[in-house]
């Protein structure tokens, strides 16, 4: 397999980080990796919010938590049917999210990517961004994790802190580190494609 191949198969969800810092030099190059994803019109819509202080990405994780419990229990049902989520699932989920921190893991840096709200492509564009910034990491020997629930980080009382302006969404967290577990693969569903 070429490289890029490679890296694309081992690059998995990473929820368990060790102590290691994360150098400017690392960052800058995933950040850059970022950037040069394609972009609808090429408006490169995309903004970061970096947060590398450990003790506010835990505050921040904790109450994140707590939003996404209350958010997910109060889901009405329709609400809960669009969320794709069986009660099962939500209980899981619930269960999940009281235990330490499930939302940002303890990783070491928390990259928040954004667009404008009103950005027609902008989650597209912000998931490209993202996927770029995952495979630079693993390239460079690092782990990563999505996790959408950031979105719930505009409740949070610190939020203030981070200076995002009302009028760009949170798309995405990613979270970099090195990784301190190796996941299993999931297998992939494949039964999902239409030739004509
Ligand atoms: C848009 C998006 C949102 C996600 N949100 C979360 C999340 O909030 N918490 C989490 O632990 N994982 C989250 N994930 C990670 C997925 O659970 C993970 O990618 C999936 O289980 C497949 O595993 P793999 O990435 O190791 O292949 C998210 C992934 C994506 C693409």
């Amino acid at each position: 397999m070429n490289e890029v191949i490679k890296t694309i198969y081992e690059r998995r969800a990473v929820r368990k980080y060790n102590d290691l810092k994360i150098n400017q030099d690392l960052l800058d190059l995933l950040l850059n990796a970022g950037r040069m994803a394609p972009s609808a019109m090429n408006k490169q819509p995309w903004k970061f919010y970096v947060i590398t202080d450990e003790q506010l990405i835990h505050a921040f994780s904790k109450e994140i938590s707590e939003i996404a419990i209350k958010e997910i229990s109060h889901a009405k049902k329709d609400e809960v049917d669009k969320l794709n989520l069986s009660s099962y699932h939500m209980s899981t989920m619930t269960n999940l999210l009281k235990n330490t921190d499930h939302i940002f893991y303890h990783a070491p840096v928390v990259i928040l990517i954004t667009t404008l709200a009103d950005e027609e492509w902008g989650g597209i564009d912000a998931g490209m961004c993202a996927q770029n910034i995952m495979l630079a990491a693993k390239s460079l020997g690092l782990d990563t994790c999505p996790v959408g629930l950031a979105k719930y980080i505009n409740q949070a009382k610190d939020f203030y802190e981070l200076n995002i302006p009302d009028t760009e969404k949170i798309q995405l967290a990613i979270l970099v580190g090195y990784g301190d577990e190796d996941p299993i693969l999931h297998e992939r569903i494949e039964d999902n494609v239409v030739y004509i």
